[in-house]
């Protein structure tokens, strides 16, 4: 931005350097032509002298009119246009504005100087100059008209994603002047498209104020149920970066294949240039939905080989689970026995960095220990989602919903690839029922984190011992314990 205004400011101070020199000598050679005539004299004859004059006063007169139809350009769509329509004007009618203006006044100015010269029979008796004019500028007169027709029919626009030529050239439109169109392929290289050769070819436009759809395609194998697949892959990449709301992505049956169920994924882009980075991100998205859902990939050759129940617990072995649980301190009093049991009653989970792994307002009915990675409990503000914790491994979090029986109080969202260990309402219930001093210690954490919710919320923080017995005995009512 600071370098564009430097880069104006130099270009005005040009400008009006050019005018005052040009308009200087302009005025001296007319003030004192009789003085330049003496001082010629002595080289040229007066005929010589006259032409060298003339030539003189129709180079200062030209560069001066060009100036002017510059200055004309910039006033009249810089400013007026883009004030007055609200964005630039095309390049291409900017050049033929100038073309234009600039040919009248050179013609103008060369019929004052030149007052012997019919120009109108020079034109319309040279059919030579004519041919051989037509003949250099065919294909620049091409590209112009196609150029214009372009512009006349408007099929896209700086900053849509085109793809056109021979060559399938794919990229982000950064203009479009007389001669071609000016592309920014997705490895950053500039390919100009000449306008008469774009005015023959089909042009696919994907702009920018349409909702753009991809398609992703993935494979699995024959034993993983399809309504189940549907469900999981879709929640999986409907809230992916870029992925738009407005239309919920569509999971179908492609193919009944040899070896494989094979897949579509089809969903709609918020911005359409950045669909290289989001096809890779729903991949990313769809690979860890099902993973933690024990679909598998179907690959021919494993799917020929292979045949072997996926494990609900695909990473983690039972022992490091059991030391996991217990390093968590709410867990600290359970025995190596009660920690073994718990942990074969965990299901393991991974999610991808940016995934919503519990929603604010859904029920719950299990809670979680973080095993590897991150997580940041968030709750929502007028400015978007705040962070109010960010928690790691050994940590806890889902227990509210669980044992009060209300809604999430919060989202937590996974800061990086995350694996979780879900303990379920039963397994809880288990253990209350043979560590009654569990649900104490655990209603102590709760009181803390909704107090902790309520402080952020600007609301009065409940009293937390006696937030911590109302919620012990709602704990013990909701696990029926006595
Ligand atoms: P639950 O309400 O089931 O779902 C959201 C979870 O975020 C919640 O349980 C807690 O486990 C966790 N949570 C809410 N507030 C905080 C906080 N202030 N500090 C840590 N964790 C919290």
């Amino acid at each position: 931005m600071a370098g564009n205004r430097s880069n104006q400011r130099n270009r005005f101070i040009v400008f009006i350097l050019a005018t005052a020199v040009t308009a200087l000598a302009l005025y001296l050679l007319l003030n004192f032509d009789q003085q330049l005539r003496d001082y010629l004299s002595a080289w040229l004859t007066s005929p010589a002298q006259d032409s060298l004059i003339r030539i003189a006063r129709l180079i200062l007169w030209s560069v001066l009119a060009f100036l002017g139809v510059r200055a004309l350009n910039t006033v009249l769509f810089d400013f007026v246009f883009r004030i007055r329509r609200g964005y630039e004007a095309p390049a291409l009618v900017r050049n033929i504005f100038s073309m234009v203006a600039f040919t009248i006044l050179f013609l103008l100015i060369f019929n004052r100087i030149y007052t012997e010269v019919n120009l109108g029979a020079l034109f319309t008796t040279s059919a030579i100059f004519g041919v051989i004019i037509g003949l250099a500028l065919q294909d620049t007169l091409g590209n112009f008209f196609a150029g214009i027709s372009l512009h006349a029919d408007r099929p896209f626009q700086v900053g849509d994603v085109i793809t056109v030529g021979q060559q399938k050239h794919t990229g982000v439109v950064e203009s479009i002047n007389w001669r071609a169109i000016k592309i920014r392929t997705f490895q950053n290289h500039i390919a100009l498209v000449s306008n008469s050769i774009a005015a023959k070819e089909a042009i696919e436009v994907c702009s920018r104020d349409n909702l753009n759809a991809r398609l992703i395609y993935f494979s699995t194998v024959y034993t993983d149920s399809p309504a189940k697949t549907i469900h999981v892959v879709r929640e999986g990449v409907r809230d992916a970066d870029n992925v738009s709301e407005k239309i919920t992505p569509i999971v179908r049956i492609r193919n009944l294949g040899e070896s494989s169920i094979d897949w579509e994924i089809k969903y709609w882009l918020e911005d359409y240039a950045k669909y290289n980075d989001t096809d890779a991100l729903v991949r990313q998205r769809a690979w860890y939905a099902l993973r933690r859902s024990g679909l598998s990939f179907a690959f021919p050759t494993r799917t020929l080989h292979v045949e072997r129940k996926v494990a609900t617990r695909p990473t983690t072995a039972e022992d490091e689970i059991a030391d996991r649980l217990s390093a968590v301190d709410v867990f600290a009093p359970l025995t190596p026995d009660e920690l073994r049991q718990l942990s074969t009653a965990t299901v393991g989970h991974v999610f991808a960095p940016g995934e919503t792994l519990i929603r604010a307002g859904d029920e719950g009915s299990s809670m979680f220990v973080v095993h590897n990675g991150k997580v940041a409990v968030q709750v929502a503000d007028t400015s978007g989602p705040r962070t109010v914790a960010v928690l790691s491994e050994g940590n806890f979090f889902g227990e509210m919903a669980l044992f009060t029986g209300e809604p999430r109080t919060a989202n937590v969202v996974a800061l990086e690839e995350t694996e979780v260990l879900e303990i379920g309402h039963a397994a809880m219930k288990h253990l209350f029922e043979t560590n009654p001093s569990l649900a104490e210690s655990i209603s102590w954490t709760i009181a803390e984190r909704q107090a902790a919710l309520a402080a952020s919320a600007e609301q009065a923080a409940p009293n937390s011992l006696a937030e911590s017995a109302g919620l012990l005995a709602s704990i013990k009512r909701f696990f029926s314990l006595r």
